[in-house]
């Protein structure tokens, strides 16, 4: 017997969608893969030295993480968060994932997800039999959710339990970035209601107009938790390392924590932790590294709006990261003539028809007969535009079409199926 909340969780769809793209490419199929959310560019080089002087390391590090590295990332939090806080609040985990997760394990309570919000989160409360609902957004809103409509689904019904809301900026699916102003007004209601949130701050310099983005810790210090990592802003995914923040009002929960670390995980690898020291120590030139990935992304994320919104194609304005939500709802009446009427069904479709891999919403929380989709526009090799785009004054489309060929075909793809329904 298995675990019935196990038992009904299906493979994160990021990751089935990649390995359908890999199997048709295998059969020889040119296809544009806007389906995987994973950074483009090459790992820092001075990351990687570091790894490489700390391989022989075969230590286990304390539960909590190495001591260094926590008191690194107070300073990185401080400089480059503006966020204040103490080595002792800090934990190291494999992945901000996997923090997400042993968090929504020692929380009792009912969590609240924003419609437009990260795959991982509903199967991750699932999969402890836990208790969510999802909170209404507007595209309007780019999907944020306003304090407005927090409040209303408070006053509908005045929580019984403690809430749990996960927020997350910048966003995926949307690439939508909270302002100042709106976590100011998040955090009134919060306190009102005395939610504790998780802040999901994975993206957090990859903002296009500023070297870091907002947080809601700033006006919510005593009940959030940061979470981030070296995933995004570093392109390094695959060494598994992120970290959380617990707030000075939460510091009894150090114990819980390190209890459960210790009895899954113990730590997080060794040598990964010392090139992750390297890492926050977020130098010059890595600085430089950052904002060159994220002007990259903004010239690409401003190239699809324009192509997409010039055909009716709804489009989030993406602010940071690598993504953008976009609809086809004012197509719905010729597509719905396909006989297709769900997300799930378009993105299928799009794929086996025009090539085109794309996330349906309903994995993101969204409706299935609300036709939106999450596109991550990094299929391109970063390592090459990164050179590319040193040695030109501006990047425009002839830039976009040569350097990033995948991310050109993709938009004429999706141009070529609208053109088809012939509206
Ligand atoms: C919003 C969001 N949160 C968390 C994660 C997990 O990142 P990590 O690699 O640190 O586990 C991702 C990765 O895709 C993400 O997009």
């Amino acid at each position: 017997m298995i675990n019935k909340n196990i038992a009904s969780l299906k493979q994160s769809a990021t990751l089935l969608i990649n390995e359908k793209v890999k199997e048709l490419r295998k059969q020889g199929k040119k296809i544009s893969h806007f389906g995987f959310g994973q950074s483009p560019f090459p790992i820092h080089s001075s990351i990687v030295i570091a790894l490489k002087e700390n391989a022989a390391n075969n230590h286990y590090l304390p539960v909590a993480g190495l001591e260094k590295l926590r008191a690194q990332i107070v300073l990185f939090l401080k400089k480059h968060q503006n966020i204040t806080t103490k080595k002792e609040a800090i934990f190291i985990g494999p992945g901000s994932k996997e923090l997400l997760y042993q968090s929504i394990l020692i929380f009792e309570g009912d969590f609240l997800i924003p419609k437009g919000s990260w795959v991982s989160y509903v199967p991750q409360i699932q999969s402890k039999g836990g208790k969510y609902q999802i909170l209404e957004t507007n595209f309007e809103d780019d999907f944020k959710l306003t304090a407005e409509s927090l409040a209303a689904f408070f006053k509908k019904e005045a929580p019984k339990k403690q809430q749990i809301l996960i927020l997350n900026s910048p966003n995926n699916p949307t690439g939508a970035v909270y302002t100042e102003e709106e976590y100011k007004a998040l955090a009134i209601v919060c306190r009102k209601y005395n939610v504790l949130v998780f802040s999901d701050e994975i993206y957090s310099q990859l903002h296009f107009s500023a070297t870091s983005s907002p947080s809601i810790s700033k006006y919510y210090q005593e009940k959030t938790i940061v979470f981030g990592g070296l995933s995004k802003v570093f392109s390094a995914g695959g060494y598994r390392l992120g970290y959380m923040m617990l707030p000075d009002e939460m510091q009894e929960l150090q114990n819980v924590y390190k209890s459960l670390f210790s009895e899954t995980f113990s730590c997080v690898s060794s040598p990964i932790q010392f090139a992750a020291l390297k890492a926050y120590t977020y130098d010059a030139s890595m600085q430089q590294y950052v904002a060159d990935s994220a002007k990259i992304l903004k010239t690409l994320s401003e190239f699809i709006y324009k192509e997409l919104s010039a055909i009716d194609i709804q489009c989030t304005k993406s602010r940071g990261a690598f993504y953008m939500t976009i609809g086809f709802n004012k197509h719905k009446e010729q597509i719905a003539k396909l006989g297709i009427t769900t997300s799930s069904e378009l993105s299928n479709y799009v794929l086996e028809n025009y090539q085109f891999a794309m996330l349906p919403g309903v994995d993101f929380g969204f409706d299935q007969e609300a036709l939106f989709f999450r596109i991550a526009f990094v299929d391109f090799d970063g390592e090459k535009v990164m050179k590319a785009f040193n040695s030109v004054a501006e990047i425009d489309v002839d830039f976009i079409k040569t350097t990033t060929p995948n991310i050109f075909e993709g938009v004429e793809k999706i141009k070529k199926f609208i053109s088809a329904l012939g509206n």
